[in-house]
């Protein structure tokens, strides 16, 4: 089943960007690639037509639904440090402004491939009758989100909505839908560096990468004890082209994409990073850790999940899928790229870089 054309929302961002080719050249088909960005999207495919646009401005979510077959919709604001400080922006990137998408999706009978978030679970996983569980499972698993002062939860409850109203339309109105909801995804090209190419608090990768390379000590919020399950980049790709290539088995449905062999805690991640860039730099300073409150780290409003665990029996059911790259796998490459991107722009009176320039490849 090879889609016509296929239109990726926020093919500038991080998995988009990994996406955008991949979908070229797995459907061999034309790509419009939506984003007020491009800079991480930088393939040389001709299939590839990058449009500099942002989806709520007028005529934009009218063009892309004319012209393709399958839509995939990943534009938002992802990044738990806007969610109690620019709550407001932060619902419309996720809500408000892809409304007149899924509308024009049903009246036009293209696909819809939208990213939700592991998010929606909340703070723990608990089953439908309230009891706790490990993993959290799409068809069962309640949303457990805290309080409206605690802002954090802003993200969590616009994506949430956004799912109900998608398949409200799949449910009365024949929209083909199929919902993907992301745990950790990590990968090369993965937000940015602060005072480099960005500004505030990027996602918890970048942080400890900022960190390692500045020679900074890595900032462990509330003891850095939160667990969190990481997947490769490269196993997300291979897990949407499956849902693209199997309309059937996957319309009107919701599919948790991660992966569990990867839980770690936070402070777990910090040593294995440290450990993996003495391999690049071997002259890197040894990690140092700095217990931080949540407060402090990202103002008062913020929230946590203690653990995230995916379930994901029906993605492996309908998709032939199987999540691959260990953790420790995956770092040297994520590493590698950071290393190469910021190496030069990396200064600081403790950073590995003024005396490791050589070593880096
Ligand atoms: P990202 O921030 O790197 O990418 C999002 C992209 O959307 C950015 O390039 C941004 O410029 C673009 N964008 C935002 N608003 C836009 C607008 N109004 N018009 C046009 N472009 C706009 O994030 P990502 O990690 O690549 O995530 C992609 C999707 O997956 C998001 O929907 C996110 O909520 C979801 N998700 C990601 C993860 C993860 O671990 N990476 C986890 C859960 C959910
Ligand atoms: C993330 C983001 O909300 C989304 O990108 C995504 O939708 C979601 O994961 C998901 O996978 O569904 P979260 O895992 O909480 O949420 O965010 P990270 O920035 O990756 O932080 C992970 C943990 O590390 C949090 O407990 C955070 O408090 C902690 N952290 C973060 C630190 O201890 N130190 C830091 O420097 C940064």
């Amino acid at each position: 089943m090879t889609p016509r054309r296929i239109a990726v929302l926020g093919a500038g961002g991080f998995i988009g960007s990994h996406l955008a080719p991949a979908l070229a050249e797995r459907f061999g088909c034309e790509i419009d690639a939506v984003d007020v960005t491009f800079e991480k999207l930088t393939t040389a495919d001709a299939r590839v037509h990058r449009h500099e646009a942002r989806i709520e401005d007028a005529g934009v979510a009218e063009e892309v639904t004319r012209r393709a077959s399958v839509v995939v919709s990943l534009t938002a604001l992802c990044n738990p440090s806007l969610y109690s400080t620019k709550p407001l922006e932060v619902i419309d990137a996720n809500f408000t402004h892809l409304l007149p998408l899924v509308r024009l999706c049903t009246e036009r009978q293209v696909r819809l491939i939208h990213f939700s978030t592991a998010e929606v679970y909340g703070r723990r996983a608990l089953d439908s009758a309230g009891e706790p569980t490990l993993e959290m499972n799409e068809d069962d698993s309640c949303s457990v989100l805290g309080p409206v002062h605690r802002e954090r939860w802003t993200y969590a409850c616009a994506k949430q909505l956004m799912e109900r109203v998608i398949w409200a339309h799949g449910q009365h109105h024949g929209l083909d839908f199929s919902i993907v909801r992301p745990f950790n995804t990590i990968g090369p090209r993965m937000d940015y560096l602060p005072g480099i190419d960005g500004e505030g608090t990027p996602r918890v990768l970048a942080c400890f990468i900022n960190q390692l390379l500045r020679g900074e000590p890595l900032k462990l919020v509330a003891g850095g004890h939160q667990r969190r399950a990481f997947m490769d980049v490269a196993d997300m790709v291979e897990a949407v082209c499956r849902i693209l290539e199997r309309p059937a088995a996957c319309r009107g449905q919701i599919l948790n994409l991660g992966n569990p062999a990867n839980e770690v805690s936070i402070a777990e991640l910090g040593r294995l990073l440290s450990r993996e860039l003495t391999a690049f730099l071997p002259l890197a300073r040894p990690p140092r850790f700095e217990d931080v409150s949540a407060a402090d780290f990202y103002g008062e409003g913020y929230d946590d999940t203690e653990q995230r665990v995916p379930d994901i029996t029906k993605a492996r059911r309908l998709l032939s899928w199987e999540p691959r790259v260990g953790l420790k796998q995956m770092l040297p490459n994520i590493l590698k790229d950071y290393v190469e991107r910021y190496a030069g722009r990396v200064v600081g009176p403790t950073s590995p870089f003024p005396i490791a320039q050589g070593l880096v490849a």
